[in-house]
This record gives structure tokens, sequence and C-alpha cells, in this order.
């Protein structure tokens, strides 16, 4: 595994990161696999996780928190993020106040088990919400409860905007295959000394067509998901099914090794919720693109059939 300085927080990370959220963090799925999967990430040298307060209906900051418990967490950074929750019957609400986020943060370190998490985002904020938040942002760091503070953030104007924010120390976008247009936003933060951290670096698995990909429930979960916000994605995921026909490397593999050429971010946050998976994901730290890759990448991105 490599690893990357985060930004100018005087963190390292794998450049490989863990996300803990998703089908991972759902009781549905089993608990033995789901902390087996952290355990084996940590043997294998990831020491980014990152989850948030709302993922998995609440279900998988505390169930990270039990894979944690008792190991030696010295190396870890563990991500979290805070401004939303899980109001009941799968509804996600929003309150970025910041008694919310303060008290949010709390909770977070009770759940992981934790004196102080590696770093506390703001999960999708507006505008308006993230400088309202700055201020007690800057409160739980000076209470040594956090490390580093940031935003993710799907929308470009709300990281440019928070690139020119001296208090933010790191940005997640969401970058992959189907997202180059991200790059020069990243080239941005970076220049800024932001950490920049991929989420959804694999596209969701989208470069694969979805009737491939059924065989268990968390993929009838997935699949849900993106026929209900990702048809987009879905559509134009179908350009690069050539990324699962290569012979040297395996479709995640490439679109992983396709991010991580990218120097200017600090890590990929991936989920996975079967060990092959992975294991296969952690075999592209260092890995480059077969030759040739890149440029029929580049033609997909441009819409060339
Ligand atoms: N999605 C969001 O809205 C969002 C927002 C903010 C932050 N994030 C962060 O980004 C992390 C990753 O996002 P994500 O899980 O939505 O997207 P992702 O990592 O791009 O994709 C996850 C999907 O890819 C599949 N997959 C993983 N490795 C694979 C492999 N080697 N071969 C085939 N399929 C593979 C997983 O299947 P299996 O489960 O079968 O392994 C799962 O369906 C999250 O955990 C979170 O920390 C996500």
């Amino acid at each position: 595994m490599r690893y990357r300085p985060l930004g100018r927080t005087g963190l390292t990370v794998s450049e490989l990161g863990f996300g803990c959220a998703s089908w991972w963090g759902k009781p549905r799925f089993d608990e033995r696999t789901a902390v087996g999967l952290v355990h084996e990430a940590i043997d294998r040298g990831v020491t980014l996780f990152d989850t948030g307060a709302s993922y998995s209906a609440g279900e998988a900051e505390p169930r990270l928190g039990r894979a944690l418990r008792g190991g030696d967490r010295s190396r870890l950074v563990i991500a979290t993020k805070a401004g939303t929750y899980h109001a009941g019957g799968g509804r996600i609400a929003r309150d970025m106040s910041p008694a919310a986020i303060a008290a949010s943060a709390e909770r977070s370190l009770g759940n992981l088990g934790l004196e102080t998490l590696g770093l506390l985002q703001l999960h999708g904020p507006s505008v308006h919400e993230l400088d309202a938040a700055m201020e007690t942002l800057a409160a739980l760091k000076a209470r040594g409860l956090v490390r580093a503070v940031g935003l993710n953030s799907f929308d470009p104007a709300v990281i440019d905007h928070a690139i020119g924010l001296p208090g933010v120390d790191v940005v997640m976008v969401d970058y992959n295959v189907l997202r180059p247009e991200r790059e020069p936003l990243i080239a941005r933060a970076a220049a800024a000394g932001k950490g920049v951290l991929a989420g959804m670096p694999l596209a969701m698995g989208h470069t694969r067509p979805l009737v491939e990909r059924l065989r268990g429930p968390q993929d009838l979960w997935y699949a849900a998901r993106a026929l209900a916000k990702h048809r987009g994605e879905l559509r134009r995921g179908a350009r690069f099914r050539f990324l699962h026909r290569l012979p040297e490397v395996t479709g995640s593999q490439a679109a992983l090794a396709y991010v991580l050429a990218n120097p200017r971010l600090s890590a990929a946050v991936f989920g996975a919720t079967r060990p092959e998976h992975l294991r296969e994901n952690l075999a592209a730290s260092g890995l480059a693109l077969p030759s040739g890759v890149l440029a029929r990448i580049h033609a997909a991105q441009k819409g060339v059939p």
C-alpha cells in the first residue's frame, strides 16, 4: 500500500481508503463479514476509513466503532461526517447549525470509541451552511476533538468556495472515470493546500451493466439506488465496459488506477462488501494503467464509442 499526505494536515493516509457506508453498515449485512472487511483492510495497510453520522441509517458509525475496538488505532485516520442525521424510516434530515454539528461530532466520538476524530466533514453543505459552520469546526479542532475538518460535496460551486476558506483542510469530491471534469477543481484544491479525497472512485460500479452485477441482496439494493438516483451515471458508464475486458487488470483496478494516477489526490475511498472485491481493489495501489488504456478512457470520456 502506498501512502500520501492529507494536504497540509500533517496526517498521512493510505492512498486507498475504505468507505463504511451504504450496505456495509446495514444490520441486514452480516456483522462478522463487515467487521472482517475492516480488519483485513487494516492488515493490508489501509489507514483511512470514511463513514458518516447518517450513513446506513445511523448504523455505520457504531459498526465501525465495534470493528475498531481493541485494536491498535494509532496509525488510523477515521473520517466521519456531520450535518445530516437519520430521522427515522430511512429518511435523512439535515441540521448544520453550530449546536447540531458539535453534538454530532461528540456522538461520533462515542460511536467510534475515539478521543479524537481524524477528520470531520460537513455532509453536503450549501455555501451558506459551510460559512456558518466554520467557527464551530475551528472550535472542535481547538478542543482537540478533531484533527482536521472539511466537507464532502458533489457541487463544484461549493467545493470551489471551500477552496477559498483557510479553515477547510480537506475536500471530498465525486471523482472517477465518469467525472474527468473534476480534475481542474482537484488541481485548485491541492494548490491551495487542501487534502483531496475521491469518493465513489469506482463510479459505484456503473461501468458494468446492472444485470451482470446482480448476485446478492446488496446488488439489488445498489441497483435500486442507481435506478432511483444515478441514471446518468448508468448511461455514461456504458461507454467504459471495455475496462472490464482488459487482459492485465480487472475493471475495478483500472478505474482505481485511473483515479490514483492523479498525484494531487490524497486518497480514493471505495466501498465494498465482498472480501474478494476488497483484495482486488487494494492491489490497485501502485498499479500503472496498461499501455493504451488511458487513451481509451479519454476517448470514452469524450463520448467516442
Ligand atoms: N455514494 C455516495 O453518495 C457517497 C457520498 C459521499 C461519500 N461517499 C464515500 O465514498 C465511498 C464509496 O462510495 P460508494 O460505495 O457509493 O461507491 P464506489 O466505491 O464507487 O462503489 C461501490 C460499489 O462498487 C462495487 N465494487 C467494489 N469493488 C468492486 C470490485 N472489485 N469489483 C466489482 N464491484 C466492486 C461494490 O460492490 P460490493 O458491495 O459487492 O463489493 C459497490 O456496489 C463511500 O463508502 C463513502 O465513504 C459516497
